[in-house]
């Protein structure tokens, strides 16, 4: 992969990077659409990294379907699809990993220790086997985005971060491979996680005090569905922090489980940039 990076790189060609765990959605698509519109040459990878999942997680039946993955990539015009094994990834006695340590701990981190642990580490490793000028990330793992920035600027990595916005389902629910856990119905009812944020959103926008809207944006999964609550937080964009003041740029996020499906989403208020 290498090898053929550099080869495009020498002719003068720009390449696109778009990590993924694979099982493509409309969610991917759009990152890939992007890269294509921006790079001459685009890699897809596809790796679904036991690294960042929790010893109780979901990575055996995490879904995969490579044949599909394969052709919806043909089709969008990936130039390279570089899908590693875990052994090439993670040989036996791998001790080197990428820790972003401050922004790990908040959300996402808080609820699965050592998640983004794995995720900077595959993207690190991502990195440096395909060596793209740009790279792809979406703002529905919001988190993640900013972990990937901080360590491609404390790291040097010679890489420019893309953010694009979460692609969402008609409903309202933000594509996700794990969307395919849930049956038709509760598919339908898992849109009331979006509409809670976008509640949320309109209480930030007029000040309403911090736990209030919290509040408000819990009690409308509890009374709209089956769904329950992990957490619902409002951070600080850059430092994802806690905000404290009313009205102040914020990311709102949460997480929910139905069952043992878990889903997270997030929405931005106030604030200018995507991630
Ligand atoms: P995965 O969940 O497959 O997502 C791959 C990329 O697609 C991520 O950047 C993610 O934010 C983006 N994405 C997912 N759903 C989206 C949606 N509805 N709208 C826009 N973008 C969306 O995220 C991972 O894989 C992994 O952690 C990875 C970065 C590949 C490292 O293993």
């Amino acid at each position: 992969m290498q090898a053929e990076s550099r080869n495009w790189q020498k002719k003068g060609f720009s390449v696109g990077l778009v990590p993924t765990m694979g099982f493509l959605h409309e969610g991917h698509l759009a990152l890939i659409k992007k890269a294509a519109k921006s790079c001459d040459r685009m890699i897809v990878s596809i790796f679904v990294n036991s690294l960042q999942f929790g010893p109780s997680e979901d990575f055996e039946r995490y879904p995969r379907d490579m044949k599909r993955d394969r052709a919806l990539c043909l089709k969008a015009g990936v130039d390279a699809l570089f899908v590693p094994s875990a052994k090439e990834m993670y040989p036996p006695d791998f001790q080197t990993y990428v820790e972003v340590e401050k922004l790990s701990q908040e959300l996402e981190g808080a609820a699965r220790p050592g998640h983004f642990r794995g995720v900077a580490t595959v993207v690190a490793k991502l990195f440096n086997t395909c060596l793209p000028n740009i790279t792809y990330f979406g703002q529905k793992d919001y988190q993640q985005a900013v972990v990937i920035k901080r360590m491609v600027a404390e790291l040097n990595f010679p890489v420019k971060i893309v953010v694009c916005p979460t692609v969402r389902e008609r409903s309202g629910l933000a594509a996700s491979s794990r969307n395919s856990y849930l049956g038709e119905s509760e598919r339908r009812k898992a849109a009331v996680l979006h509409r809670a944020l976008q509640l949320g959103a309109e209480k930030w926008k007029v000040s309403v005090p911090v736990e209030e809207v919290i509040r408000i944006v819990k009690d409308y999964i509890r009374n709209h569905s089956s769904f329950e609550v992990d957490y619902v937080l409002a951070s600080d964009p850059k430092t994802l922090l806690p905000v404290l003041e009313p009205g102040r740029p914020a990311v709102l996020s949460l997480a929910a489980r139905l069952g043992k499906v878990r889903l997270i989403d997030n929405i931005l208020v106030n604030a200018r940039k995507k991630a």
